[in-house]
């Protein structure tokens, strides 16, 4: 059944969609090379779900050495045809697992992806990945999920390479989820945007109240009280104190 609408996935069955076509624009690695520190000096990387080879290619370009693969070949450069589910060891001095995965069976690619010894996993995923009953039973009580680095900007130019109706614009939300296997507890969310990928939050620093001493976050470093109220009772104090 082919379902008339613009959304290349939504509503699609397994049956139609496939393999999961959909090709990566290569900018979105930008930010999460900036701001994942697991990634910082990894000279290898292992992307099986390959696909035309957007993400191997960019990844490449930053001279690491990337083992590609894919279920089907679709013109990946230097790249071998391979079901990951059928991977029986990762490739050699390798890893680190980095991909845009097919949505649909995400959660068995990343248990397998550990079950070959993989140290940390990085997937593409929607923004909304961790938030099913059944990532609450079979992902969160492993505590691998670490950070997820959450884009300002939907990911325009990632259509089904199947799809042949009209391409309408990304109607979903995409984060990097960062997974390490050495890693349980609760995960970080980082934002970033791929405009201005060097671009940090400018967390608001916390100060302490000189009247009540709790913390508040501070717009001004003069700033002293956290409310109007406090300021007032300060203010009374001072009145009585200077009266007496
Ligand atoms: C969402 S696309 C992403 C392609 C590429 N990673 C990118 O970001 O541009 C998913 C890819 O996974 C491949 N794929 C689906 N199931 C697979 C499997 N079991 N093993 C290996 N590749 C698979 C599909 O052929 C498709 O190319």
């Amino acid at each position: 059944m082919n379902i008339k609408r613009n959304h290349p996935s939504l509503g699609r069955t397994m049956v139609v969609r496939g393999f999961d076509c959909f090709d990566t624009p290569p900018i979105a690695l930008e930010p999460l090379f900036i701001h994942e520190p697991l990634l910082v000096g990894v000279t290898a990387i292992c992307e099986p779900f390959a696909g035309a080879g957007n993400l191997v290619t960019a990844m490449r370009g930053r001279g690491l050495i990337v083992h590609a693969s894919d279920i089907q070949h679709r013109g990946c450069p230097d790249s071998i045809t391979l079901d990951f589910l059928k991977m029986s060891k990762r490739p050699s001095g390798c890893d680190v697992l980095l991909s845009n995965p097919p949505y649909a069976e995400t959660m068995t690619m990343i248990e397998h992806a550990f079950q070959l010894g993989f140290r940390i996993v990085v997937f593409l995923l929607k923004a909304n990945f961790a938030s099913t009953e059944e990532r609450y039973e079979r992902l969160h009580p492993t505590g691998h999920l670490r950070r997820v680095h959450v884009l300002a900007e939907r990911l325009q130019d990632m259509h089904d390479a199947n799809f042949t109706g009209k391409k309408s614009s990304q109607p979903a939300e995409h984060s990097w989820f960062v997974f390490d296997r050495s890693y349980r507890g609760p995960a970080i969310l980082n934002p970033v945007s791929i405009k201005n990928p060097h671009a940090t939050m400018p967390w608001q620093p916390l100060g302490r109240c000189a009247q009540c001493r709790q913390t508040y976050p501070r717009q001004r470093s003069t700033s002293r009280f956290c409310s109007d109220t406090c300021r007032q009772r300060a203010h009374r104090v001072t009145l009585r104190r200077k009266l007496a």
